[in-house]
């Protein structure tokens, strides 16, 4: 705005009256939730300016206090909430999986396809294949569909390059996509998601990873964050230190792809203070038991277990022993293709008996601690104005119809 002087009249804008505001402010980061713990404010309004939130209360005393602001007067019931933010995506691809897919439910595994030349290198060859522009524009019709279905914060990885001129094109993809998209996107490099076919060894790709495609990736300033899949399917212990010692070095932050098929990522995570670990599927009672000491955010994927066919990660035990969960779509061409974020959000916590408190956490202002972002995931004073409206009267009916209530509105 340069020197321009600020007027309430000019910058103001007072959104309501809504039938709730289920504002996710002031709850614990970890642990259980009960839902008589969210504040709900009915026939609320919100006060915004500049994209962010200026006041959140009732709409009648937000106007007497505020009679200058614009108003957008919102005469349908809605119930509002902070933006979903998934922590955890591959939607930077070219390409798709169906055949895994058709083989996986006539009773191939992942692991199978992926050891016999399919899975995660098939989308590489596509992905390398697509030029930036082609690759921008995949990813930007996938943006629209997170932005519907209410995503304003997206993590999106690379990871389906796997060298440095490839690993550099999805990252610019990702930096254009945010530049020119209402989505917030939040890239992450994943140059240690598999081997790629032209190395024979892992240990031989790794020192390529973190000696040419991570510094460049600083270099250029493309991403502040690194992930690797730890797995015996993919890196090992040794192969994922190297790799996690000099993304450190060089100032990355960590997440890591954890405990999907195997444990031990986890406990990886924990050892270097990643920001979080992410799958969970196969982690022990020690595993939960570590996490729940620690800072890392467990980010759990519900959706590849369902694009596998696989158990959910135990999210209700993950709750109860005091860890921070968050959920993610990790929408991707392989194990996860469906990519709706609130159905698989609404299933798993069904199936896990999550309360609404907890699912709609997960989704917000936990998976915002995932990303460690502290201006979004909760509406009060000072945080982003990344708003979603659903067209009911009722928050429980957001769950209750297991993702197929759209938002109706979204501001961001
Ligand atoms: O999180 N597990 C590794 N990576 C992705 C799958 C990527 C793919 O299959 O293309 C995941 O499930
Ligand atoms: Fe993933």
């Amino acid at each position: 705005m340069g020197n321009q002087i600020w007027t309430q009249n000019m910058v103001t804008k007072l959104i309501g009256p809504f039938s709730q505001i289920v504002t996710m402010h002031n709850l614990p980061l970890k642990g259980a939730l009960s839902d008589d713990q969210l504040e709900i404010i009915s026939q609320g309004g919100v006060l915004v300016s500049h994209g962010k939130i200026l006041a959140v209360g009732k709409y009648t005393d937000l106007k007497a206090k505020f009679p200058a602001s614009e108003k957008e007067v919102i005469t349908e019931p809605m119930v509002l909430l902070p933006g979903f933010i998934d922590a955890h995506t591959h939607i930077c691809f070219a390409g798709d999986r169906a055949s895994d897919y058709a083989m996986r439910i006539s009773g191939k595994s992942y692991q199978e396809i992926a050891l016999n030349g399919g899975g995660i290198n098939s989308t590489v060859a596509h992905t390398r294949a697509a030029s930036e522009q082609e690759l921008t524009e995949l990813l930007l019709h996938r943006c629209d569909k997170q932005l519907q279905n209410g995503v304003t914060t997206c993590e999106v990885k690379s990871g389906y390059g796997l060298s440095v001129e490839d690993e550099l094109k999805m990252l610019r993809a990702i930096q254009t996509a945010n530049q020119s998209h209402q989505i917030s996107l939040i890239s992450t490099c994943l140059a240690a998601h598999t081997k790629p076919v032209e190395f024979s060894t892992k240990s031989e790709y790794v020192n390529f990873a973190v000696n040419e495609i991570l510094p460049q990736v600083k270099l250029q300033n493309l991403s502040s964050r690194a992930d690797i899949f730890v797995d015996t399917i993919a890196f090992d212990e040794t192969e994922a230190r190297i790799y996690l010692d000099a993304a450190k070095k060089l100032g990355f932050e960590i997440t890591v792809h954890a405990d999907q098929f195997s444990s031990l990522g986890s406990r990886l995570a924990v050892e270097y203070q990643a920001c979080s670990a992410d799958h969970l599927e196969s982690s022990s009672d020690s595993d939960i038991y570590l996490l729940a000491k620690s800072d890392v955010v467990g980010v759990l994927l519900p959706g590849a277990s369902m694009g596998l066919g696989l158990p959910f990660p135990k999210g209700r035990r993950m709750l109860d022993k005091g860890m921070c969960i968050a959920i993610a779509s990790d929408w991707n061409p392989g194990s996860a293709p469906m990519g709706d974020l609130l159905n698989q959000a609404a299933v798993f916590g069904a199936y896990e008996k999550l309360t609404t408190a907890e699912t709609l956490a997960a989704l917000t202002f936990r998976a915002a601690k995932a990303l460690r972002l502290s201006d979004r995931g909760s509406l009060s004073k000072g945080s982003l104005a990344h708003l979603i409206a659903f067209p009911c009267k009722n928050y429980q009916e957001i769950l209750y119809y297991q993702g197929s209530l759209k938002p109706s509105k979204v501001w961001c």
